[in-house]
């Protein structure tokens, strides 16, 4: 089994790039910000609480999203390997991922970091904004609370892979296909 995190800021691209990279290298795509979003959409009283701190940009708590990750990981246990994106956020999150995993005798293989530079950060999520419909998209005041919490709580979670040296940032910016490229190539050295 192949697991992978791809890491980042808000609006590095972590969304774009795990499509292509479950598409050509069949991982299961474990996306919390997705399966919060679902949540939303049906109204469950997870999905409606959570919906009042994604509005203000904030983190969801760490047990919510490690549940959710926990059922999925039990839902999926054929999957040749997961991606995970948007997730862990926080140092605790990783922890558990890390114990989620030991359990089934896995471990996370890399850390792939996109790099991107804030103001491109805001750019892309402004204009993303005008069309998507996703209301934590909508101001400049969210998106900056977002960086926020990114810078926050969630860069030290590089940290805690660097100890066992499982990081490898990538240059985030420039084309989609340049991006993939460099993404697929760590990939595939490792696979
Ligand atoms: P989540 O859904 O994870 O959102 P995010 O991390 O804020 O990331 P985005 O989806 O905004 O950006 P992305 O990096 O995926 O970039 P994308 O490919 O979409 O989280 C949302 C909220 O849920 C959080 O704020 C939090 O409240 C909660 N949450 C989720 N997970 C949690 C967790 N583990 N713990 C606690 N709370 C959690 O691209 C962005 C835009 O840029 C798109 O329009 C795209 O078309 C464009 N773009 C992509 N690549 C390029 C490029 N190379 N050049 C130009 N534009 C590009």
């Amino acid at each position: 089994m192949f697991n992978l995190i791809l890491f980042g800021p808000p609006g590095s691209g972590k969304g774009t790039q795990s499509e292509k990279i479950i598409e050509k290298f069949g991982l299961f795509h474990l996306s919390t910000g997705d399966l919060l979003r679902s949540q939303i959409s049906f109204q469950t009283p997870l999905g409606l609480e959570a919906k009042k701190i994604m509005d203000r940009g904030h983190l969801v708590p760490d047990e919510v999203v490690v549940g959710m990750i926990s059922t999925a990981l039990d839902e999926n246990s054929q999957a040749k390997g997961f991606l995970f994106d948007g997730f862990p956020r926080t140092a605790a999150q990783a922890e558990s991922l890390d114990k989620l995993l030991e359990f089934k005798q896995q471990s996370i293989a890399v850390m792939l970091a996109l790099d991107v530079s804030e103001p491109e950060l805001i750019k892309r999520l402004l204009k993303r904004g005008e069309t998507s419909g996703r209301s934590d998209d909508t101001n400049e005041e969210i998106i900056a609370a977002r960086v926020a919490e990114y810078k926050n709580k969630t860069e030290a979670v590089a940290d805690y892979y660097r100890q066992t040296n499982k990081v490898v940032m990538i240059a985030g910016e420039g084309t989609v296909e340049d991006i993939f490229e460099r993404l697929s190539n760590e990939i595939k050295s490792r696979l």
